[in-house]
């Protein structure tokens, strides 16, 4: 089986973190998401994928050389300035992907470990020509919600309903297997959403079915979702850490921590606390509920609690960043300075000044 990985949309949800590197290469514990979806693909014997991009995205993938497993990898570019929608990039590679047999779509923000072939395996067995992968969750109003039958067809499709009105529990996983036959179903060369514009139309003609999956599955589209699939991820997995710590400082597990870290002295790190490659953390430094990203710097005596930090950002000496607040790449934070609540900085800005109400600054 053939995939197709969505990697070309914006992100908008997660800037600034994503102003500098697409959705598919957040680190998910030290690791580009790309790479534990190409991992996965391996494992369930996939070895020609398609990753649908746009220029952006082609260039940073290109760039960051992430390992593939032996698994045959193409790019299909959407034209310049025209999205194609999560629609349009399938028609677009109806050439490679071809019409002898079923092929898998993946969303690329997508964190999960979805049974790839027991959704082919319902897939073959009801002759649909898309089958979702559907994952039950509490509020299903930012998803694309299906109402189930008991023969697991879905009977409606309906993307992002008011909560109040939402039908059923079940969301659509960004996961599916498709039948050559939806080619008939997307334009060419249009954005299309597969969402909106196909999945409810072949739920009308009784041709979509789902098949339900339990395990481990999130959407990293909003920063408190990135936050919440790095630290499910510490719980279920005991990560050793091999790093230079200074006298008298705590690491309180679980946390994870890449090659070339160092902690100072009388620092308390943890517990959920992720930290790439080559941060530098100073002396009496509190570090919780916290991804920071690779060549970050953190001077003595500051806190940092339930944020985010981009790639080489410096945070001066007693420093507060408070909880939800992102930091772009190379941001610089002087001394002193403290963040409320909820404050995103655009990458490569210098903060001078304390910042005490939530919003942007760029
Ligand atoms: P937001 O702007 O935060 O909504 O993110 P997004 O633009 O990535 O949209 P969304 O989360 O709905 O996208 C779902 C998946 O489809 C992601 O993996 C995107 O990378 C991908 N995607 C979205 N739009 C496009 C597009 O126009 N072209 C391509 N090739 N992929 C897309």
């Amino acid at each position: 089986m053939k995939a197709l990985i969505l990697a070309g949309g914006v992100g908008t949800r997660l800037r600034p973190l994503s102003c500098t590197r697409p959705k598919s290469l957040f680190p998910i514990v030290n690791k580009p998401l790309l790479q534990w979806t190409f991992e996965r693909l391996a494992k369930h014997g996939i070895s020609d994928v398609i990753l649908a991009v746009n220029y952006q995205t082609e260039a940073a993938i290109k760039q960051h050389r992430i390992p593939k497993y032996g698994i045959h990898t193409t790019y299909s570019r959407d034209p310049l300035k025209k999205p194609l929608g999560t629609g349009g990039p399938i028609k677009k590679t109806e050439k490679q992907i071809g019409h002898s047999e079923p092929f898998l779509v993946l969303n690329g923000d997508i964190f999960s470990d979805v049974n790839y072939t027991e959704l082919l395996k319902t897939h073959n067995e009801k002759e649909a020509i898309a089958t979702i992968a559907l994952h039950c969750v509490e509020d299903p109003s930012r998803y694309g919600v299906a109402e189930l039958m008991q023969n697991g067809r879905i009977s409606r499709f309906i993307e992002k309903p008011p909560r109040e009105s939402a039908q059923s529990n079940l969301i659509n996983a960004g996961t599916y297997v498709l039948s050559p036959g939806i080619f008939e179903y997307i334009p060419k060369g249009q954005q299309v959403s597969i969402e909106r514009d196909v999945f409810p139309k072949l739920a009308e003609e009784k041709a979509l079915y789902g098949y339900v999956y339990g395990g481990l599955w999130i959407d990293i589209g909003k920063p408190e979702d990135y936050l919440q699939i790095n630290e499910t991820l510490l719980d279920s997995f005991a990560y050793r850490q091999e790093n230079k710590t200074g006298r008298n400082s705590v690491v309180r597990e679980p946390v994870a921590f890449d090659t070339g870290v160092s902690i100072g002295e009388k620092s308390v790190i943890g517990p959920y606390v992720i930290l790439g490659r080559n941060v530098a953390v100073g002396n009496n430094v509190h570090i919780q509920h916290s991804v920071i990203l690779p060549g970050t710097s953190i001077s003595d005596s500051s806190s940092i609690d339930g944020a985010i930090l981009g790639d080489s950002v410096i945070i001066g000496e007693k420093a507060k960043i408070a909880k939800k607040c992102i930091l772009g790449d190379h941001v610089k934070i002087r001394d002193n300075v403290t963040l409320a609540e909820g404050v995103s900085i655009c990458p490569a800005k210098e903060v001078t000044e304390s910042v005490f109400t939530r919003g942007n600054i760029c």
